[in-house]
């Protein structure tokens, strides 16, 4: 009785390592679709806010709003900046400006 007692602890015993090291093996990289890549890369600059300061905006009665049509180009070639009180910027001084849409 004892030995078909220790045979059947050992023999679960023996299955769960077994177990163990079949899930603990380096994991197979599943490489991603292009769909799945523009997702992630989507789901990034939402996160990161990209838009916020890369992308030109358009004005709407929430507030500004990325240009969709313009994504992640940068400051519009064509779109002014502030003048700037040139008597701010001296030693010790300094100014931070802006374009309206915050691309610049
Ligand atoms: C708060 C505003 C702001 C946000 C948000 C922002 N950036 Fe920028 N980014 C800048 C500024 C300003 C520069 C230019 C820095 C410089 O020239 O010294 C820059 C530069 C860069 C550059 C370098 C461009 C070059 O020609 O060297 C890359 C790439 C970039 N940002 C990517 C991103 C990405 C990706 C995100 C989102 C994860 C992001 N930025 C979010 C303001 C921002």
């Amino acid at each position: 009785m004892r030995r078909v007692l220790f045979s059947s602890v050992f023999f679960s015993l023996f299955l769960f390592i077994i177990f163990i090291q079949l899930n603990c093996g380096p994991k197979e990289e599943k490489e991603m679709t292009r769909e799945e890549m523009i997702a992630r890369g989507s789901y990034l600059v939402n996160l990161g806010g990209c838009n916020d300061c890369h992308s030109p905006k358009v004005f709407t009665e929430m507030g500004p709003e990325p240009d969709t049509t313009r994504l992640l180009s940068g400051h519009p070639s064509d779109a002014m900046l502030a003048t700037i009180d040139t008597s701010m910027i001296q030693p010790g001084k300094w100014v931070l400006t802006s374009g309206t849409d915050f691309t610049a």
